[in-house]
């Protein structure tokens, strides 16, 4: 990839601002000062810094996030803080987009992505990828009662059947639940479709990748070896 796409990818700068760099002796690759801006970076092997500090580069990137409840799952809000304001260098510098959003008061497992098949993977429904939920109701709740058919709103108010879920139950008040879509306030519309309400709402897992519980909540960190 070209010197200057490379770093305009990673939002070191405007094309321009970027020439402008390179021409300034700001740029190193292998510990050479480069300054043509169509030099050919091969960006898994070459070590590139910029004004001195190294680059982090990599074609795919998958973070895994604790999300605090009060942080709102979206690119940019105005009013609130979103879950992509949490990530900091280097990771800022990728297109990230989030795998799965949650409500604003759902806590627990996000994951970003700027692999666009990687994200189709985890959200589509289809791909048998189940997002496990730890439910905590508002009153005693036999939670069996979940793995019946029944129909619920989806984000737009069609109706629509969820798929088969997984639900392991932990006492009268709280479960697992496993789904495989992401609609709407999908969980909280299952529970009030048995006249109950969601307190509390965590996800845990999103397919084999489990929530890592030492993560604090707003903290991140990159999943290197996975498999969906
Ligand atoms: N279902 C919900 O109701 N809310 C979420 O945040 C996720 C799933």
């Amino acid at each position: 990839m070209r010197l200057d796409r490379y770093l305009a990818n990673l939002k070191y700068g405007t094309r321009n601002e970027i020439t402008k760099k390179i021409n300034g002796k700001k740029v190193t690759v292998n510990g050479k000062i480069i300054t043509d801006s169509r030099y050919k970076v091969d960006t898994i092997k070459d070590k590139v810094t910029f004004e001195g500090l190294d680059i982090y580069y990599k074609e795919t990137i998958l973070l895994m996030l604790n999300k605090p409840s009060g942080v709102i799952s979206a690119n940019k809000d105005g009013l609130h803080k979103t879950v992509l304001d949490l990530i900091g260098e280097p990771f800022n510098r990728f297109d990230l987009k989030i795998a799965g959003r949650l409500d604003i008061d759902t806590e627990g497992l996000i994951l970003l992505t700027n692999d666009g098949k990687l994200l189709h993977k985890i959200i589509s429904p289809n791909k048998d990828v189940y997002k496990k939920y730890y439910v905590k109701v508002e009153s005693k709740f036999d939670s069996s009662k979940l793995l019946n058919e029944f129909q619920i709103k989806d984000g737009r108010d069609y109706m629509f059947t969820p798929l088969l879920p997984k639900v392991e139950e932990i006492n009268d008040n709280e479960f697992y639940l496993s789904i495989k879509e992401g609609k709407f306030h999908q969980v909280k519309r299952m529970v009030e479709h048995f006249n109950n309400k969601v307190v509390y709402l965590k996800r845990v897992s999103i397919g084999n990748i489990d929530l890592d519980e030492s993560l604090e909540k707003g903290r991140y960190k990159e999943i290197i070896d996975y498999e969906i």
